[in-house]
C-alpha cells in the first residue's frame, strides 16, 4: 500500500546527528564476510531493506549472520565455499545486492535463481552478465536484454579476463572483481572514470592481493589476483554520504540552520556532491577528518547558504551519481541556471531519475528540462512547491522532494514514502529531531 507523506516549510534546523551506515560498504562487508575464513564483525551496518536482503542472501548461501550487542557477525565459508540456496534469492529493490551477488555465485558450482521487486525487475542485468558469461557463468537469459528473474549457473572453473567497462559502474566492476577472486590468474577491470572503490579497499583490507593503475584521462585498471584467500575482519561502517546529502540540503535551505552530521564517509570517489555544493556557495566545513578501517571519515558542519547555479561536468557523475535528484531540487533554490551533464546512467536507477526529477520539479512550479543526457534547472532563489510528486518506487526521489518541501512556500506531498525504508529508514525521525515537520 502506498504511504503518502507531506513536508512543509521548516523552522531552522539545529543539532548534531549521525546518519546510518553507508549502504555500499554495508553490502560489501556482508559479502566479503561470507567469502572469508573466520568471523567478520561489523559495527554500524545499515539496517535497511536493501542490506537486509543481502544479509538474507548470504545466509541462504550458508554464511551464518547473527546480531548481538549492536554488532553483526558473519561466519565466513571461504572463497568458493558457499552452498546452493533452498529457494530463489530475492534482492527486493537492490541493484547493488543482486549485481554483486551475481559475481559471487559465478565462482560457485551451483544453479541459483535471482529475483526482486517490480523496480529491480525492470533494471538491466546484461551489463553484469556479459563479463561474467565471458568468465564462465551460464544463463538462459539474452545477455543484451536480461532482467530479473533469472537463473544462473556458476562454476568452480572460472576464466580470468580483462574487461573494459562500457559504462562507469561500480556494481559491474565489483561483480567482476568478486568473480575474479575465484578465478586462477589475474582478472582486470578497466574503468573509464574511477567509480566508488569500496570493493577494492575492502578486498585489500580482507587480505586479497590487488592493485590499481592509472590509465590517463581519469581511467583506471584494477587487477585482482585469483585463487585468493580472505580473512575475517572487523569493519566499522561510516555514515552514508548519500543519506547525508538530504540532511545537508535541508540545512542549506531551511533559514537560519546550523547542524553537524557526525562520522560521514568522505571517500573521494563519493565526494562529488560536496564539491559541487561548495562551488554553489554552500557553507560546509569538515571537522575532525580521520581514517577509519581504510576509509576517510569526518564530521560535517552545514549552515544555511545563498546558492548560485553552476555547471556540473559529466566526469563528476560517478562520484555523485545517487545525489542528482537532491542536487536538482537544491538547484531550484539557487540563483541562476544549473546544468548537470552526462546523466545517462540516471535513467537505469530505481526509476528513470532524469525524467522523475524533471517531472517532480515541474509539479513543484520549477522550470526544468531534460536535454539529451543533461538536466537543466532554472533556479529562482525560492520555490513555490504545492505539488504532488510521483516517486515511482524510488527512495531517493521520495527523499529529494520531501527535502524540497522543507524549503518551499507551499507543502509538497510525495505519493509513496514507503520506499525510503530501502536505504534510510531514519530519514523522517532524524530530520524531525533537527526541527523539521512532516505529516
Ligand atoms: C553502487 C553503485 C552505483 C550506485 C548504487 C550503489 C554500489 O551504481 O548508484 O546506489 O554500491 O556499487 P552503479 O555502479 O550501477 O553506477
Amino acid at each position: 500500500m502506498k504511504q503518502p507523506l507531506t513536508a512543509s516549510a521548516s523552522a531552522r534546523l539545529s543539532g548534531r546527528i549521525r546518519v546510518p551506515g553507508d549502504k555500499s560498504i554495508s553490502h560489501r562487508a556482508l559479502i566479503l564476510g561470507a567469502l572469508a575464513t573466520g568471523t567478520t564483525c561489523i559495527t554500524g551496518l545499515l539496517e535497511a531493506e536493501d542490506v537486509l536482503a543481502t544479509a538474507e542472501a548470504v545466509a541462504a548461501l550458508g554464511a551464518e549472520v547473527e546480531k548481538s550487542n549492536g554488532e553483526v557477525k558473519v561466519k565466513g565459508q571461504g572463497v568458493g565455499g558457499l552452498r546452493p540456496p533452498a529457494s530463489a534469492l530475492d534482492f527486493g529493490n537492490s541493484g547493488t545486492g543482486s549485481r554483486l551477488m551475481l559475481g559471487v555465485v559465478a565462482g560457485h558450482d551451483m544453479e541459483v535463481e535471482f529475483t526482486g521487486d517490480a523496480s529491480l525487475r525492470r533494471r538491466p542485468m546484461g551489463r553484469v552478465l556479459a563479463p561474467l558469461a565471458a568468465m564462465g557463468l551460464q544463463t538462459d537469459a539474452n545477455e543484451d536484454h536480461a532482467t530479473l528473474p533469472l537463473v544462473v549457473r556458476g562454476t568452480g572453473d572460472l576464466l580470468p579476463i580483462v574487461y573494459d567497462l562500457p559504462v562507469p559502474s561500480a556494481q559491474v566492476k565489483s561483480a567482476v572483481l568478486l568473480a575474479g577472486l575465484h578465478a586462477p590468474g589475474r582478472t582486470t577491470v578497466v574503468e573509464p572514470v574511477a567509480a566508488r572503490d569500496h570493493t577494492e579497499r575492502m578486498l585489500g583490507y580482507f587480505g586479497a592481493e590487488l592493485y590499481a593503475e592509472d590509465r590517463g584521462a581519469g581511467a583506471r585498471a584494477v587487477t585482482i589476483c585469483g585463487d585468493a584467500e580472505l580473512h575475517g575482519a572487523r569493519i566499522a561502517v561510516p555514515g552514508d554520504p548519500s543519506s547525508s546529502a538530504f540532511i545537508i540540503a535541508a540545512a542549506l535551505i531551511a533559514r537560519g540552520s546550523d547542524i553537524v552530521i557526525e562520522n560521514v564517509l568522505l571517500n573521494p570517489t563519493r565526494s562529488g556532491f560536496i564539491a559541487t555544493l561548495r562551488e554553489m556557495g554552500a557553507d560546509i566545513e569538515v571537522v575532525g577528518g580521520r581514517d577509519e578501517g581504510g576509509e576517510p571519515v569526518g564530521d560535517l558542519r552545514v549552515r544555511t547558504s545563498a546558492l548560485k547555479g553552476v555547471s556540473v561536468p559529466p566526469g563528476r557523475a560517478p562520484s555523485m551519481i545517487d545525489e542528482y535528484p537532491i542536487l536538482a531540487c537544491l538547484a531550484a533554490f539557487a540563483e541562476g541556471e544549473t546544468e548537470m551533464q552526462g546523466l545517462a546512467e540516471l535513467k537505469v536507477k530505481e526509476s528513470d531519475r532524469l525524467a522523475a526529477s524533471a517531472a517532480g520539479l515541474a509539479a513543484c512550479g520549477v522550470l526544468a528540462r531534460v536535454e539529451g543526457d543533461d538536466l537543466v534547472v532554472e533556479g529562482k532563489g525560492e520555490v513555490e512547491g504545492g505539488g504532488l510528486v510521483d516517486t515511482l518506487m524510488d527512495h531517493r526521489i521520495a527523499m529529494a522532494f520531501l527535502t524540497l518541501g522543507l524549503g518551499a512556500r507551499k507543502p509538497v506531498t510525495v505519493d509513496d514514502a514507503s520506499m525510503i525504508g530501502t536505504s534510510f529508514p531514519d530519514f523522517v525521525p532524524l530530520l524531525t529531531k533537527l526541527g523539521a515537520t512532516f505529516e
